[in-house]
């Protein structure tokens, strides 16, 4: 307890022990992970994590609940509300040591430097009289090379903190998400182990959204894992309210079971646990969500970036052969989960809306406008003086955006703004030309394709079956 009570001061605070720190957050992190093994013997987190949780614990009540607040709020989408909180946090737990630590550096290269310069003008206002203070002209060689050496390895110095700062930055990432993921498992009621419709064992929080929570289970009748979604209603919504939760939920549950693809999350089951609460079990994906993966890395090299973006599109091309088509409405990088074997699968059919059979060819009437999330859609889901009509098309805008992201670390338009402004200041609707940084550099099929995808107007922009059609997206042996 000593090292850890040095250690938070470390994190939260000064210091440079950051190695210290990591060490601890790592440690916690990995008896995390373990806790699936200890369902089974019935213990709970706070008995199989001692003090290490203990001290993380403490940590995320003083320092995040009191930043973030607690509770669910259905009213307003996860995953803006996410980026939200993680950059509020991300300010709140900056850490100056590694730019005091640059500093000091500068400092000490400056000093050098001005030695070096003070030394040869000694040098040279001695002329070429042998000075016995002067030195010999080996010794002035001497120290030139000694000024020149240091100051070569503080550059390395530099590098390596660099690298550190980096490093830290990354576990600062993941440190965080494990803070709010235990936050809201210790919130949860469902953090008891529980045997939930006599087959699925409950173990540890996965996620949770705005509208649920996602838990790891076991199946045992089918005797493998899976993800069971648990969707709360609040007992203090009103009658209204709830039943428009319901109807929202049944919705997502009527569609996304009859969808059956290898690139589609499958959803296996449902059921109700109580009057204000009921279950999707869901093919559990080990993996990351794409949300994670490019937090940890914001680029992908453009290889690994165009074989998860052809997998979202032969999920999306699947939805839209079928007899009753499907647009999915909310593809973004939470959306995309991984199995085991790194499988690409789309999930979360919360927003999605089935396709009448009677649409005209300008496609369907968009409804719920102002759900999802903004980064994502295209234009015409902003349209203010009539009701939009929408088809495939608004996925293929998000599968665009999702691959530029992939590619070069950021998202096209607004990537530095919050939902709220993005409205206020109509940030898509201006959304009319795409620019590409010069670096990473990316083929131009590659840019090409991001700009059908990101096609303005919406009557010129391919559907998924016209762009489906796209050599980009097909690979034959060359
Ligand atoms: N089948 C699954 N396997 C593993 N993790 C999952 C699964 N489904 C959801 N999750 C995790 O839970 C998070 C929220 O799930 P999602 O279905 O997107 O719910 P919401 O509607 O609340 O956004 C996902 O981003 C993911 O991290
Ligand atoms: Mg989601």
């Amino acid at each position: 307890m000593l090292d850890i009570d040095k250690s938070i001061e470390v994190v939260w605070g000064i210091g440079v022990g950051i190695v210290v720190v990591l060490s601890v957050v790592h440690k916690v992190i990995h008896e995390a992970h373990k806790v699936d093994g200890m369902a089974s013997i019935g213990l709970s987190h706070m008995e199989v994590f001692g003090d290490s949780v203990m001290w993380l614990m403490s940590k995320v009540d003083h320092n995040v609940e009191g930043l973030i607040g607690i509770g669910m709020h259905p009213e307003v989408d996860s995953s803006y509300k996410d980026v939200e909180e993680d950059g509020r946090l991300k300010d709140q737990l900056r850490n100056d040591s590694f730019s005091s630590l640059e500093r000091q550096l500068i400092e000490t290269k400056e000093a050098i430097e001005r030695q070096r310069k003070l030394f040869k003008k000694k040098q040279s206002d001695k002329g070429d009289t042998t000075d016995a203070e002067a030195g010999l002209p080996e010794d002035v060689l001497i120290h030139d090379e000694i000024y020149k050496s240091r100051l070569a390895s503080i550059k390395r110095e530099e590098e390596v903190i660099l690298r550190e700062r980096d490093r830290y930055e990354l576990e600062k990432g993941r440190l965080i998400r494990e803070m709010k993921r235990i936050r809201d498992e210790d919130g949860s009621r469902f953090n008891n182990f529980q045997i939930l419709h006599h087959r699925y064992a409950l173990l540890n929080l996965l996620g949770k959204g705005g509208f649920s929570e996602v838990y790891k289970a076991f199946d045992l009748v089918e005797h493998r894992y899976v993800a069971c979604k648990l969707h709360g209603l609040n007992p203090q919504w009103s009658e209204e309210k709830k039943q428009s939760y319901m109807r929202h939920a049944i919705r997502e549950y009527n569609i996304h079971k009859s969808l059956v693809h290898h690139h589609i999350v499958r959803l296996w089951d449902i059921f109700e646990i109580d009057q204000n609460t009921f279950c999707t079990v869901l093919e559990y994906c080990s993996g990351k969500d794409l949300d994670a993966v490019l937090k940890a890395t914001p680029i992908l090299p453009e290889k690994e970036a165009r074989v998860i973006l052809v997998q979202i599109f032969q999920g999306l091309i699947y939805m839209n052969k079928r007899t009753q088509k499907i647009i999915h409405y909310d593809l973004k990088p939470g959306n995309v989960l991984f199995d085991e074997l790194g499988i690409a699968k789309v999930t979360d059919f919360g927003l999605s809306k089935i396709v009448e059979d009677d649409v005209g060819s300008q496609g369907m009437e968009l409804t719920s406008q102002g759900a999802g999330t903004y980064w994502y859609l295209p234009p015409e889901c902003f349209e203010l003086s009539k009701t939009p009509y929408i088809s495939s098309k608004v996925d293929v805008w998000s599968a665009g955006i999702l691959f530029y992201q992939m590619l070069f670390g950021r998202r096209p338009f607004g990537h530095d703004q919050t939902q709220e402004r993005i409205l206020r200041e109509d940030t898509i609707i201006k959304a009319r030309k795409v620019d590409f940084p010069t670096r990473p550099a990316v083929s131009n099929e590659a840019k090409d394709f991001i700009r059908r995808c990101l096609t303005y107007n919406q009557i010129e922009r391919p559907d998924v079956l016209t762009i489906a059609q796209d050599p980009y997206l097909t690979y034959s042996k060359k």
